[in-house]
């Protein structure tokens, strides 16, 4: 499917992933109309876009239906990415689940209810749990350990039945971890990678929970965006599920070294308590989604760090102001 020109909805989209996303498309020539409740999201992310006439925000929750009235008209492809994050999912359960799981149930619907071309779901290598063997291919159990995972995986299964009981053409992705500028280092949507730079910069330690050793297979945003374009494209797609990722395993404590290093901080690694439903081992095989669509990632792992790192340092708050949105322990 050609997606140049065509008008496509973003759930999320003001969001890390969502606003790159969004870029690609908008320099793609697409029509792109964004829907997201901005608990998470920043318009910031998008203000390049905002005096586009091929541009349209719309801030609504995914839960509401009077919502998609507008945000679904016309709309020929959905990237559905609107969703609550890990850490949320360990002290508000009820509302996680709700928006990602129920939140899917919801947004197929209606692009269902609109007769949309194609249905991209955003889903997380979360739904797998831990490694059981590496590297893992999209046959690996699914066992999630949290909340959140549990409900990406259902959100799998309704977009699943959407296709097969009712001919909705959807294909679900499973990012990897991703990096890169506009990710969240603030309270508990804070992440490994933006935490640590924030607080070396700040010279504070790198907080690491657990021993380091958990390992994880990190790509690089603008990758992991043109992965959803590439599977909206790729008509042979259809119906399936895919990997996505950089097929790189690395300890944490080893990222938390390189951004150490990249960062020139002299601060030290600390320890803290694990952080619950922590999984220990990801490492991704993503052969079939590579064959299929010819996807690479472009971006190298110290190449992304220091892309991000650079972005951090040039924000235009004082890095201090963005120390006090870092939480450390940031699921209670
Ligand atoms: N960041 C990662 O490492 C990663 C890895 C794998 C998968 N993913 C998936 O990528 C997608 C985007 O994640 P992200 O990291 O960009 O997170 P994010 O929090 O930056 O983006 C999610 C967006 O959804 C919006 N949102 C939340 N609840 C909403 C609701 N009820 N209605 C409308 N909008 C709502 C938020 O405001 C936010 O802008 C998610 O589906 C996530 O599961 C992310």
């Amino acid at each position: 499917m050609n997606i140049d020109g065509k008008n496509i909805l973003v759930t999320g989209g003001a969001g890390f992933i969502g606003s790159h996303l969004v870029d690609l498309l908008m320099r793609e020539g697409c029509r792109v109309r964004v829907l997201d409740s901005l608990v998470n999201g920043k318009l910031e992310n998008l203000d390049r876009h905002k005096n586009s006439t091929k541009f349209e925000f719309i801030r609504g929750d995914i839960r509401k239906p009077a919502t998609f009235t507008s945000a679904m008209e016309n709309t020929e492809v959905v990237f559905h990415l609107a969703c609550l994050g890990v850490r949320h999912s360990i002290k508000h359960p009820f509302e996680n689940q709700r928006v990602n799981a129920e939140g899917t149930f919801l947004v197929l619907k209606q692009a269902h209810k609109a007769g949309v071309k194609k249905f991209i779901y955003c889903s997380s290598s979360e739904v797998y749990g831990s490694a059981e063997h590496v590297p893992m291919s999209e046959a690996h159990p699914t066992r999630p350990c949290t909340i959140y995972g549990a409900s990406k995986l259902a959100g799998e299964a309704y977009t699943r039945a959407f296709y097969t009981t009712y001919g909705v053409n959807t294909v679900i992705v499973r990012l990897f971890n991703t990096y890169g500028p506009r990710s969240h280092h603030e309270h508990n949507v804070g992440e490994l990678i933006p935490k640590s730079i924030v607080r070396a910069l700040n010279g504070k330690p790198v907080l690491l929970f657990g021993d380091g050793s958990q390992t994880r297979d990190f790509t690089y945003v603008e990758d992991s965006a043109k992965s959803l374009v590439e599977a909206a494209r790729c008509d042979d797609a259809l119906g399936q599920t895919f990997n996505v990722g950089s097929d790189f395993e690395i300890a944490i404590e080893e990222v938390a070294k390189l951004i150490l290093k990249i960062t020139g901080s002299s601060t030290q690694i600390e320890h803290d308590k694990n952080r619950p439903g922590d999984i220990s081992r990801l490492h991704a095989d993503s052969t079939a989604f590579r064959k299929l669509t010819g996807w690479v990632p472009k971006i190298s792992f110290e190449e992304g760090l220091t892309r991000t790192f650079r972005w951090f340092n040039s924000r235009p708050e004082e890095l201090s102001v963005l120390l006090g949105q870092e939480k450390g322990i940031n699921w209670e």
